[in-house]
């Protein structure tokens, strides 16, 4: 058993509606392979090169053997994979991977919301509930996101949750088939001076409940 999983988190009230996050299951093969399928010109630009055609790697026979495989992941204590819900339906998913303990205690964090169901403030809520769970629950001392320069929605969603940029690393990740350059942002524990929940109350962009 690791600290912070399994877990759900929120609500949280944007614009779009209610933020909650719960980790990833089996039933979610339709809702994912639908929104992933339907969705790619707005997701592939910004997501890791996978083997093969979108459509099949997103056909809903997939999800078993990948949710599986991020479930045991999990029950490691080296990723939680969570499932974004609005007004309780699935409509992405936020991710911390790569835990590392020890003298690190650290993470990365990523995310992916559905079309139609973005401009509301939905990942920047779920952000939040990710973060405030990794420097909570889950004991994390630092998380840190990638994101590619020209990506100005996520770099929005960033900012907003407090991240420091903290460089360019070039030709970083393999995406949409080419090396591209990522701009690094990190957030460290002591930054906070309550939750991140809390200061996006403060901020007016989201509510409790
Ligand atoms: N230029 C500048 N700002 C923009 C643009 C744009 N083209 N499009 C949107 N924005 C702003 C919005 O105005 C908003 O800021 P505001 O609240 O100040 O108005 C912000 O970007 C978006 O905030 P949210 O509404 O909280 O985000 P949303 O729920 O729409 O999700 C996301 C954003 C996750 C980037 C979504 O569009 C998506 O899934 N995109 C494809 C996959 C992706 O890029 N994932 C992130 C990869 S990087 C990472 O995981 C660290």
């Amino acid at each position: 058993v690791h600290p912070g999983w399994p877990a759900r988190l929120g609500p949280l009230t944007v614009p779009a509606g209610r933020v909650t996050l719960r980790p990833i299951r089996l039933r979610d093969a339709a809702a994912w392979s639908r929104l992933r399928i339907r969705d790619e010109d707005h997701l592939r630009p910004w997501e890791p090169t996978g083997e093969g055609p979108w459509d099949a790697r997103h056909h809903i026979g997939n999800w078993p053997g990948l949710c599986s495989s991020l479930r045991a992941e999990a029950r490691r204590g080296r990723m939680l994979p969570m499932v974004i819900e609005l007004d309780g339906r699935f409509c992405g998913q936020l991710t911390i991977g790569n835990v590392v303990r020890g003298a690190l205690r650290s993470a990365w964090i990523g995310y992916w919301v559905s079309k139609e169901d973005g401009g509301g403030g939905v990942a920047t809520a779920a952000l939040a509930l990710g973060l405030d769970h990794g420097f909570g629950p889950v004991g994390l001392h630092r998380i840190e996101a990638t994101v590619r320069p020209d990506n100005l929605a996520s770099r929005a969603v960033l900012r907003h949750v407090g991240f420091r940029e903290e460089g360019l690393l070039e030709r970083y990740l393999d995406v949409d088939g080419e090396w591209r350059d990522h701009v690094l942002v990190g957030m460290t524990v002591e930054e906070l001076e309550s939750t991140v929940a809390d200061r996006l109350v403060r901020a007016g962009r989201a509510a409790w409940g």
